[in-house]
């Protein structure tokens, strides 16, 4: 089944609970923490994590894009996530895993992300630990860019390695998604798909949803 996490960093922050429940026919709502230090952008974090937690029962799906996340994992999950994804590049590999282990042991899912520049084999010592991997189809920081298509082949590999050892492990996409693209990644594999302007921007944004996740 394919699911849909519209980002919220592409809608209008000042009216931020009326914009979620516009997209409450989603699978997931994707929350984007940005640090200015990992990224280039600085975006929102726990307490606005704490007011949306308050403000809808879709499942959260935080993706942070800060430097050292396994310092902050434990307190978004207790600020009310229930996936937490953070990106492999950000953490040492010792920390990575004590990361994962804890989000489980707070009862939350765990996802690690890659960069454009980074390659699978970053995520494979940990995929048996996973519930999510997150491959970043634009060079994370900014909505609104283009879909980078040579991040297609990523996609293939994990869902390879995903099915051969049968794990039970979602492959989730970030950037550029609109139904062409969406398309493209459920082709080679993936099965959850975030999209800020895309359907943010749409007249009718449950429409936009039940197309994308219909592809
Ligand atoms: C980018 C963020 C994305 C962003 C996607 O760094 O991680 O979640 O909101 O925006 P669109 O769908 O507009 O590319
Ligand atoms: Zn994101």
């Amino acid at each position: 089944m394919i699911k849909i996490s519209p980002s919220i960093l592409s809608a209008d922050f000042a009216k931020l609970g009326d914009e979620i429940k516009s997209v409450d026919s989603a699978d997931y709502l994707h929350f984007d923490v940005m640090d200015g230090v990992f990224v280039p952008n600085i975006s929102v974090g726990i307490p606005v994590l704490e007011s949306v937690r308050k403000a809808t029962d879709m499942i959260l799906d935080v993706h942070l894009m800060i430097a050292s996340p396994s310092k902050y994992t434990a307190r978004f999950a207790n600020a009310g996530s229930d996936i937490v994804v953070f990106h492999v590049e950000a953490e040492t590999a010792e920390a990575t895993r004590t990361a994962i282990n804890e989000l489980h042991e707070l009862g939350k899912k765990a996802g690690l992300s890659i960069k454009p520049a980074t390659g699978v084999q970053a995520l494979e010592p940990y995929m048996e630990l996973l519930d999510l991997v997150l491959v970043m189809t634009v060079e994370p920081g900014f909505g609104g860019q283009k879909f980078m298509s040579d991040m297609l082949p990523k996609i293939v590999q994990l869902r390879e390695i995903i099915d051969k050892r049968g794990l039970d492990c979602e492959i989730e996409v970030d950037g550029g998604i609109n139904s062409e693209t969406a398309k493209l990644c459920i082709e080679a594999g993936a099965n959850v798909l975030v999209a800020g302007s895309d359907i943010f921007g749409a007249a009718d944004r449950a429409a936009r949803i039940a197309e994308l996740r219909s592809l």
